[in-house]
């Protein structure tokens, strides 16, 4: 088996093509990490340590907490405060942003920190994503929900850890996407796949068809195009993360549409959407909200919902034909 890069050698080794000086983001990045292993203990040991189940609160979302949403939650928070470089976050699980207590630190995060809650007590993958930006308000003065307010374009970094059979570790900040992989034997994230590209057409496509009779015509036109086409597979997982992250490798389109429920579309647009596209992008592929290009997006509120059609760039580019035809 051939020696594997380190994240550190990784950063080192690409030192120039990084957005921001090495030292930050390294420290940055490997707080993420060590605190992804820490989840990744929890979540393998959950049910060994009653940590299945809900929390008892619900979250601005109006969803019940799951226990672990409210733990990975506190330990990301911890770990963004004591990295000492982040002067504040916006979490799915919080309702306002969350000051570092630190003005004159320079980054800002958002953050889904357990993304596919409904998964966790049946032992499906599940992950958490996140944004990094520099910050908008002057240092030193009390940061501001306009810091974390940013479009997808000004991302530093958009990443993911998917907790799934092995838990890896996914990003990019703007020069490829990189995968690492968790070897719990040295405790170490691994490079195992660098410069990923989603290849522009497939057969997959990932929606949770429940919802199709509320689905607006242009998509219910690019579902039925989809079977017609005889050869398609439909696979939807559940958790946002492993659905893109199977399209991300394997090709094919994941799509959140507007439902009768929610009409505004379910997934939240700074802490989920955005670092996927921008991971989605940086692969070749694309993400629109079905008309346009989600990065794009000024963002109003901590937690407004977006539609989501995000994959393999020519079979987004057939759904927004077929929206643009029908609606
Ligand atoms: P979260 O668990 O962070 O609230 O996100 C859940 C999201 C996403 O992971 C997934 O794609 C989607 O909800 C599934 O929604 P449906 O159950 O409505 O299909
Ligand atoms: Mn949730
Ligand atoms: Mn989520
Ligand atoms: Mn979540």
């Amino acid at each position: 088996m051939s020696q594997k890069t380190t994240l550190r050698q990784f950063l080192k080794a690409n030192e120039a093509n990084l957005p921001a000086p090495l030292s930050e983001l390294d420290h940055l990045l490997h707080s993420i990490a060590r605190t992804a292993k820490t989840v990744h203990a929890h979540v393998t040991r959950a049910a060994i340590t009653d940590l299945y189940g809900t929390a008892g609160s619900s979250n601005i979302q109006g969803e019940e907490q799951q226990k672990l949403d409210v733990l990975a939650n506190t330990l990301f928070v911890t770990t963004f405060r004591e990295s000492n470089l982040v002067c504040v976050v916006g979490s799915e699980e919080e309702e306002e942003i969350i000051l570092m207590d630190n003005n004159d630190a320079e980054y800002v995060v958002a953050m889904d920190p357990l993304d596919g809650s409904s998964n966790i007590d049946v032992n499906v993958s599940i992950g958490t994503i996140f944004s990094v930006f520099k910050r908008k308000s002057e240092k030193g003065t009390k940061p501001k929900v306009e810091d974390v307010l940013q479009k997808g374009t000004e991302q530093l970094i958009g990443g993911y850890v998917l907790y799934g059979t092995a838990t890896a570790f996914v990003f990019t900040t703007g020069n490829g996407v990189h995968i690492f992989t968790y070897d719990p034997k040295g405790g170490e994230f691994l490079l195992t796949h660098t410069n990923l590209e989603i290849v522009k057409d497939s057969k997959t496509y990932s929606c949770n068809e429940g919802g199709f009779l509320g689905f607006t015509e242009g998509v219910k036109k690019y579902i039925d195009f989809c079977k017609e086409e005889g050869d398609y597979k439909a696979r939807y997982i559940g958790s946002l993360v492993a659905d893109f992250h199977r399209n991300m490798l394997k090709g094919g389109i994941f799509i959140y549409p507007s439902t009768q429920k929610t009409p505004k579309g379910k997934l939240r647009l700074l802490y989920e959407c955005n670092p996927l596209a921008f991971i989605a992008e940086q692969a070749g592929g694309k993400a629109y909200d079905g008309r346009v290009r989600i990065m794009e997006i000024e963002p109003e509120s901590l937690h407004q919902r977006t539609t989501y059609y995000v994959g393999s760039a020519n079979m987004v580019d057939k759904a927004l034909e077929l929206i643009e035809t029908h609606e």
